[in-house]
């Protein structure tokens, strides 16, 4: 027999006998159940009907027609480049699928449409709408502390269409930092764009002034810049839409690896963006009322009203420009209003300067500013300006990458545009414009008064421009350059990029069988391989996990040591942390969610003075778990430090097992409420799980999973157990135990799932 010593306060952690020793030197770690069950499986084989590809945008109003662009600050052209993206991956024959997961949203103040659960897109690719944090609107730098549980609600969607993706791509810092989790848990390979970057913001706020504590307040920047490094430190596949973006603000980052990053312009509709003539928007009279002269060429701007974007700068060049003042029209788009005075304070200030400098330049009649627009007049309002023979100019401070000039070129507007990165890249590709020093009026009044009475310029401008987009922005090539870089990088398995690690079978199990380890699974090792040998055996998919009151390290160490495979899923420290296989990442939702009320320096006052408790060593204290030994014959009952605790307001849960073991755990964790948790994100049914256990940190999780199994070798505090249903006492023990309650609950006779999941893998 090779039961744990129960003399107490001479505890030997390894006293069973074990087959192997484990070598100080770094071995090849074991194969993992996962392999193992691949071997049989066929999770992996479906490549070839093309990729599932995952996308996140988390924030803003993510929608696949009539975006609310610039709505919000959260609105913008993000949402574009992912609804195009995913449109233009769905046209693909080697995508299988693709979903662009974001945030369901239930608000009076917004649209219905963010409450639908799927918006179907095309017939392959899909907006999947996802339930985490409170149900209203919230502008992203709030939902930071929401992310871990959007992660474990993605989880629980992928299993339960019972598929994993290929790809895992996420977009901006919020998903980026999702998708880095998703990419650690189920073992498949990420790509991260950016779109923006915490750094970047930070300087540029910096350089105006802005305190760091306000920054941090404003915008939670650390935590911003902390999820793009986990991003980059996680993704295989970096996309970026210029060179200044990669040489200069990734260049910023920690983990940022130039190998990895690839510069890949976006594209832009070009069903919507192009030259035909279309019919008059009805915006146009909208328009046309604010000027005297509407027959004039219009100088456009458009954009969100951010100070970033520099609109008053436009407009004191209009005003300190005679000739622009007398051959043109300015036509201002900065988003919509209704009530500037309830405006945010960003936006708001924006547009009272654009406001108070009209009046003070008195360029009544000569700039239209329309309270309305929808995405739809976009592309009318660009061809509006090319019939007038104008010009498209953006005057922001910097541009990381400027949409709305491919936008501007696509449809046949000139531009004149900031000599900043995106702008750079576009002029060289498109040869469709200038570029000027924004803060330069002087400047920039000259080039768009060379634009308006050079002909001829204006005429070869407006053509490259509408050529060269299609050549070189459109989403077919994006896509077409996306996923060469991810075949070659993240799929073929090559040397140089990161190699994804083994895919986990998690979301595809049929059943769980969840063993505690000293004692239960340990200890028997001819008992342990038949029990490894049962599940290898089946033709339906059974997980296999380990629920100790070990600590993580010290789990591992003992699993090698008994040669196990690493486990699909891994609950330590007596259900405190719950790790996934095959990366073994830890559920970070669940660390969060335990946290409630767990005071430990006040438990370990108050237990220090008890009689009969002595601490267990340091590396078996967790955050979460304080250990002790306990002598029953000295120290006070269970049931009476319980009430100590009560008595000083303290709130935990209070574990004794094998006669000489004493943990304090939060109120909220526990080996059956880790279960709970894990069976409820991964959508396993209880039903579908079986637990073993042999002392009084399994009590719980033998009481919580309705097909629970007591070794033989069962330690005296869990015998009461014997009376209730559902708990199987077996005769045998150790592995050879946990075979004879499989066999007692026919957990593996009959699969369940065979006819509710045929559409699955
Ligand atoms: C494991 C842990 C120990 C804990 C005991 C009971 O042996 O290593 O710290 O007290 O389980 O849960
Ligand atoms: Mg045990």
């Amino acid at each position: 027999m090779a039961a744990r010593s129960i003399t107490p306060f001479e505890p030997t952690r390894h006293s069973g006998f074990a087959p192997k020793t484990v070598p100080e030197s770094k071995s090849e770690p074991p194969n993992t159940a996962v392999e193992i069950l691949e071997e049989r499986s066929d999770v992996s084989n479906h490549r070839e009907n093309g990729l599932y590809i995952a996308m996140l945008s988390i924030h803003g109003l993510v929608r696949s027609f009539d975006l609310e662009l610039g709505r919000d600050a959260d609105t913008g052209g993000q949402v574009t480049y992912v609804v195009e993206l995913l449109k233009a991956l769905s046209k693909r024959p080697d995508i299988r699928k693709v979903d662009l997961f974001t945030r369901r949203i239930i608000d009076r103040k917004v649209d219905d449409s963010y409450a639908v659960n799927c918006e179907k897109v095309t017939d392959k690719g899909s907006i999947i709408r996802i339930d985490f944090g409170p149900r209203r609107y919230l502008r992203k730098e709030v939902l930071w502390p929401h992310l871990d549980d959007g992660v474990n609600s993605i989880l629980s969607y992928f299993r339960n269409i019972r598929q994993i993706p290929d790809i895992i791509h996420g977009h901006y810092a919020d998903a980026g930092y999702m998708a880095a989790r998703l990419s650690a848990i189920l073992g498949i390979p990420m790509v991260f764009t950016g779109h923006s970057l915490g750094k970047v913001k930070y300087e540029r706020l910096l350089n105006k002034g802005m305190k760091k504590e306000r920054i941090e307040e404003v915008f939670r920047i650390s935590r911003r810049i902390n999820a793009e490094e986990y991003a980059l430190k996680k993704a295989g596949l970096v996309v970026a839409s210029t060179y200044q973006e990669t040489n200069y603000q990734y260049a910023e980052y920690k983990n940022y690896k130039k190998s990895r990053a690839c510069v890949i312009p976006p594209g832009v509709d070009l069903t919507r963006f192009h030259t035909s003539v279309s019919p008059r928007p009805a915006i146009l009279s909208d328009i046309r009322k604010f000027w005297k002269e509407p027959d004039k060429p219009i100088i456009l701007a458009l954009s969100r009203p951010d100070t970033r974007k520099n609109i008053p700068g436009l407009i004191k060049t209009f005003a300190d420009n005679d000739v622009l003042k007398k051959k043109a029209n300015l036509l201002i788009i900065a988003g919509n209003r209704e009530d500037i005075r309830k405006m945010d304070s960003e936006p708001r200030k924006v547009l009272e300067e654009i406001l108070i400098l009209i009046d003070a330049y008195d360029l009544y009649g000569r700039v239209a500013i329309p309270k309305h627009h929808n995405s739809e007049d976009v592309p009318k309002i660009y061809r509006m300006t090319v019939s007038s023979r104008g010009v498209f100019v953006n005057p922001a401070l910097t541009e990381p990458f400027g949409l709305t000039l491919i936008e501007a070129a696509a449809c046949g507007v000139p531009i004149v545009t900031t000599n900043d990165g995106g702008p750079r890249d576009i002029i060289r590709h498109c040869k469709n414009g200038i570029l000027v020093d924004p803060l330069d009026t002087e400047e920039m009044g000259y080039a768009i008064e060379t634009m308006l009475s050079d002909q001829r310029t204006w005429s070869k401008y407006s053509r490259s421009g509408a050529r060269n987009v299609q050549k070189q922005y459109s989403w077919e090539s994006h896509v077409e350059t996306c996923l060469r870089q991810i075949r070659r990088r993240l799929t073929s398995g090559k040397k140089t990029v990161r190699k994804p690690v083994r895919r986990s079978v998690l979301p595809t199990l049929d059943r769980l069988i969840i063993c505690d380890l000293d004692n239960t699974l340990l200890g028997d090792s001819a008992a342990l391989e038949n029990f490894f040998t049962l599940i290898r055996e089946q033709t339906f998919k059974v997980g296999f996990g380990v629920a100790s009151g070990r600590q993580f390290k010290s789990a591992m160490k003992e699993l090698k040591r008994w040669d196990i495979p690493v486990p699909d899923i891994l609950i330590t420290g007596v259900g405190t942390e719950i790790f996934y296989g095959t990366t073994m990442t830890s559920d970070r939702g669940w660390t969060s969610r335990i946290r409630h009320r767990w005071e430990p320096d006040h438990i370990r006052n108050v237990v220090k003075n008890l009689p009969g408790i002595n601490i267990q060593p340091k590396t078996e204290q967790t955050p979460y778990k304080l250990s002790y030994y306990i002598d029953p014959a000295k120290a006070p009952g269970i049931r009476q430090i319980r009430r100590i605790l009560a008595d000083q307001q303290l709130v935990a849960r209070v574990v004794f097992s094998l006669g000489m073991y004493l943990d304090f755990i939060p109120i909220r964790a526990s080996k059956g409420a880790a279960i709970r948790f894990l069976a409820k994100n991964w959508h396993l049914p209880m039903s579908h799980i079986l637990v073993a256990g042999d002392s009084g940190n399994d009590r719980d999780m033998l009481q919580t999973v309705p097909q629970a199994v007591v070794v033989g070798n069962h330690s005296k505090e869990i015998k009461s157990l014997k009376r209730q249903t559902g708990i199987y006492f077996a005769e045998a023990s150790h592995a050879a135990g946990i075979i004879e309650g499989i066999k007692y609950f026919d957990l593996l006779a009959h699969p369940f799932n065979n006819s509710t999941h045929s559409e699955g893998e």
